[in-house]
């Protein structure tokens, strides 16, 4: 059925943000500093661990209460509301969202189609503990005997973001005897390059597809199947070597993976969602499963919050406010996340997945076209390399880049005066990047005149300061969860289904159209436009058989 949404455009809440603008527009970060001596400590809230001061953004008290109007106008609580209580927010799929459901206690209620899935999540995650366990243990051998060392990880977008994120981000969290391995591209190389170098009879693989037909992981698991047998020379290998993580047991079964050895989850978990479910198993593995259950209690504290705390107090809405006011009313068209933290270098990327692909959308809940530009283009990098690459246009360029910087209080390691030379970095660029640096001033320092616009740096770019007190499994739940509530504020204030993907449906059909085209032996009709019909041809004149 689908929903209405509220259309806040044109609506009184959206004007006075309008006229809001209008005076804000040219006001710069050095006059709001300068007008309000307390901004840096009045402009932050906490959340768990995680405290965001967002004081150097172009915003004042005045413009968060607008926004916080606008988001009780979009019903941003009861919109909340629904997705906790298990309604099918998930309209164009009819399903339920519920991956606040993988991080719920035990003993708590979370409802979908009036069943308490709560119980079913619980004994999933026991049974991802035991197996976990068992190979960690070394209890779980391959087929020879010998002690599993590597996981390989099979699996894309959702089935492989997440996962391989963590794993970066809790390196130093994790059993070093184990080496994790993430395949997700249909490109051989994947595959070839993560297992060039190991024993077949020491590596397990994890499939991982919430539908299990998707082609990239399907044909990655066919090839590394035939690698495996090929290595150990007996079919009956695959039982000790594969396991898989899926919905779909009949498909799992089919592709000869014993359902014993399947790790359930549900459709109410969207992919990019998921990796707090039995997607986590390799990170699991890993980590080991108490830290994994200590992520999950970190995301839990952050639904919690998001689920009870005011908009103007409430970190995930704060962070999703603030975008939507860079987004529709300063036109930026990308933002940047930008961690100060090596372990977090595949962030980005995951976020990519998480906001892109949930608000990258031009229809409303009920099908028509939106009026408000939608999801930006999300990218980043760690930020000191970022420094010696991108930030010139950041500082200097044409455009307005909002950006994200996340770090933390104490280091994973101590390595010198790393952390120090990290954190000097970190602050010095919030800084420059807000009150930049005027000709004056620049001509105070000596600069020649000649120079002197070459050399000042306009400011007014704005920024939200993440900061925790160190990235360990809790926190990293904590973040994550505080941006996929972030995403889920923004898309109820567009009106968007931010938990559907039917933009990447097209591609996919076409390629598996393009597939004989391209290997047939006698020459296809063919019947795309000039441009793809002639690539086709020179590809099946260069193809060797
Ligand atoms: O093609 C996009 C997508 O459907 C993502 O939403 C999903 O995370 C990914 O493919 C992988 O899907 P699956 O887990 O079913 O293999």
């Amino acid at each position: 059925m689908p929903i209405a949404p509220v259309r806040v455009r044109g609506t009184p809440e959206w004007e006075a943000l309008a006229a809001h603008f209008a005076e804000l527009r040219d006001v710069h970060l050095r006059e709001l500093f300068a007008d309000d001596p307390l901004r840096g400590e009045e402009m932050t809230v906490d959340a768990a661990d995680l405290v965001l001061d967002y004081s150097k953004n172009r915003v004042t008290p005045e413009t968060v209460r607008l926004l916080v109007a606008l988001a009780e106008r979009a019903g941003l609580r009861e919109r909340s509301e629904a997705m906790f209580s298990g309604e099918h927010i998930n309209v164009t799929e009819d399903r339920a969202v519920l991956h606040i459901a993988l991080r719920a206690p035990e003993g708590t209620e979370v409802v979908d189609g009036g069943r308490n899935v709560v119980p079913e999540v619980h004994k999933v995650l026991e049974k991802m503990a035991d197996f976990a366990e068992a190979v960690r243990a070394g209890r779980w051998r391959g087929f020879t005997g010998k002690r599993i060392k590597n996981i390989v990880n099979i699996g894309i977008g959702g089935s492989d973001l997440g996962p391989a994120m963590a794993y970066e981000a809790l390196l130093p969290f994790s059993d070093r005897v184990l080496t994790l391995r993430f395949v997700s591209n249909v490109d051989g190389a994947d595959i070839y390059e993560a297992t060039a170098d190991i024993d077949a009879a020491e590596t397990l693989f994890i499939v991982s597809s919430k539908t299990f037909t998707t082609l990239e992981t399907i044909g990655n698991a066919k090839s590394a199947k035939e690698w495996l047998v090929a290595s150990l020379g007996d079919e009956g290998a695959v039982r000790k070597h594969f396991v898989a993580v899926s919905t779909e047991a009949d498909e799992v079964a089919r592709f000869g993976i014993d359902p014993a050895n399947m790790f359930e989850f549900w459709d109410w978990v969207g992919g990019r969602y998921s990796y707090d479910s039995a997607i986590g198993l390799s990170l699991m593995i890993s980590v080991g499963p108490g830290p994994f259950r200590e992520m999950l209690a970190g995301s839990r504290a952050i639904d919690e919050h998001f689920r009870a705390a005011p908009f103007d107090r409430n970190l995930p809405a704060l962070l999703g406010l603030i975008g939507v006011w860079y987004n529709d009313f300063f036109d930026a068209e990308t933002y940047a996340v930008l961690p100060y933290d090596h372990y977090l270098s595949k962030l980005p990327a995951y976020l990519q997945q998480l906001d892109m692909e949930s608000n990258g959308k031009s229809v409303t809940l009920d099908g028509q076209a939106v009026d408000l530009a939608t999801g930006p283009v999300v990218w980043g990098t760690p930020g000191t390399n970022g420094q010696h690459a991108y930030y010139q246009l950041l500082h200097q360029g044409t455009r307005l880049v909002p950006a994200d910087f996340i770090g933390f209080l104490h280091p994973a390691h101590r390595v010198g005066d790393h952390h120090d030379l990290l954190m000097a970095n970190f602050l010095a660029q919030t800084e420059a990047l807000a009150f930049g640096k005027t000709a004056d001033e620049a001509r105070s320092e000596g600069i020649s005149e000649p120079l002197v616009p070459h050399r000042s740096f306009p400011g007014n770019r704005p920024t939200n300061t993440i900061l925790a007190p160190e990235l360990n499994p809790r926190v990293l739940g904590e973040l994550v969860a505080c941006y996929e509530h972030k995403v889920f504020t923004q898309g109820v204030i567009w009106g968007i289904n931010s938990f559907d993907q039917w933009g990447v449906e097209l591609g996919k059909s076409l390629a598996l159209q393009i597939v004989p085209e391209l290997v047939s032996e006698a020459e296809p009709a063919l019947h795309h436009d000039s441009s793809t019909n002639a690539l086709i041809r020179r590809y099946r004149a260069a193809r060797r058989p």
